[in-house]
């Protein structure tokens, strides 16, 4: 594997693969990598002949400072997992490399991005688009690998594609969980070990949710995952500082995110979750329909 700091070195690589007729997979991650993003890894090496992988903590799409400084950041680890998981670039820019003047470019998502995530976290989803047209146009890939984790944010990278029509195939990637049932996110390293005991109870709860829908109506089963998982630690008689906190459940069609009203409004849908618990943001999402 080749480790690229800068975009001319990575460009320089990019121009030979383009000579050679390659098609290049691109994986865009903030580094900090677990079996999840190299599920993502692991597609991509399947389906083209040259994968880059970028490691970047996009400051742009933090609209929380202490959450960006709190990201963790392991690289060596990284390009070790990177190594083994046979990827043949890892971009790894400093801030200056990519954005070596302030970004101006603000993109908008329209319904999209007033859904969920879009008005918690103001300006992530655009910050999130400048990153990815960069990484897009510095790598020119054919195909791009993002995680049905970040369900809002396949939605986005759709969009976006349609906006600057480029031809990239989007390739959505499933959720990869924990033996116990809690979705894998870099930030799950921050939970106490009591927090993270009970943190799978956010999956348990949707897999409840989905079995509820057989015969419960839309906004019974949006009450009840919200009203379980805040009273969970009273039931259980758990100190508040185990306490979950969710911000939001919505169950919203799967192409628009727009909230549904009844089982039968979409063919697709899924349920999309954000639950603070010890302090940590954590997001999940589930599929209701088909
Ligand atoms: P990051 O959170 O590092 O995630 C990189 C990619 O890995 C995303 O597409 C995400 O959905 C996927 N991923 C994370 N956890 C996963 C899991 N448990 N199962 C499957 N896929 C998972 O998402 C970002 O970075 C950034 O917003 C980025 C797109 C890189 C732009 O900065």
């Amino acid at each position: 594997m080749n480790t690229y700091t800068t975009v001319a070195a990575l460009t320089a690589a990019i121009e030979q693969a383009k000579k050679e007729h390659k098609t290049i997979g691109l994986v865009p991650t903030m580094g900090a990598l677990h079996e999840g993003h190299l599920s993502l890894v692991n597609r991509a090496r399947k389906e083209n002949d040259i994968v880059v992988v970028s490691v970047f903590v996009n400051p742009i799409q933090f609209n929380n400072q202490e959450d960006l400084a709190k990201y963790p950041r392991t690289v060596d680890a990284d390009l070790e997992k990177l190594t083994a998981a046979r990827a043949d670039i890892a971009f790894v820019p400093s801030v200056e490399e990519m954005y070596p003047e302030k970004v101006e470019t603000v993109y908008h998502f329209g319904p999209l991005e007033e859904v969920m995530e879009g008005p918690r976290r103001p300006g992530h989803f655009s910050g999130v688009a400048v990153v990815v047209r960069r990484l897009f146009d510095l790598t020119q890939p054919d195909r791009a690998y993002f995680g049905e984790k970040d369900f809002q944010q396949i939605a986005i990278i759709r969009n976006l594609l349609e906006q600057i029509k480029y031809p990239i195939e989007l390739v959505p990637c499933p959720i990869v969980r924990a033996d116990d049932g809690l979705a894998l996110s870099s930030r799950n390293m921050r939970l106490s070990p009591e927090a993270r005991a009970i943190a799978p109870n956010i999956y348990a709860t949707l897999q409840q949710a989905v079995e509820m829908s057989e015969y419960e109506d839309v906004e019974s089963v949006q009450l009840w995952v919200m009203d379980t998982l805040s009273s969970f630690h009273e039931v259980n008689g758990l100190d508040e500082k185990l306490s979950f906190d969710p911000e939001y459940f919505e169950i919203v069609n799967d192409i628009t995110l727009q909230p549904i009203d009844n089982w039968d409004d979409a063919e697709g849908i899924v349920g999309c979750i954000a639950v603070w618990l010890d302090g940590v943001r954590l997001i999940d999402v589930i599929r209701f329909r088909p």
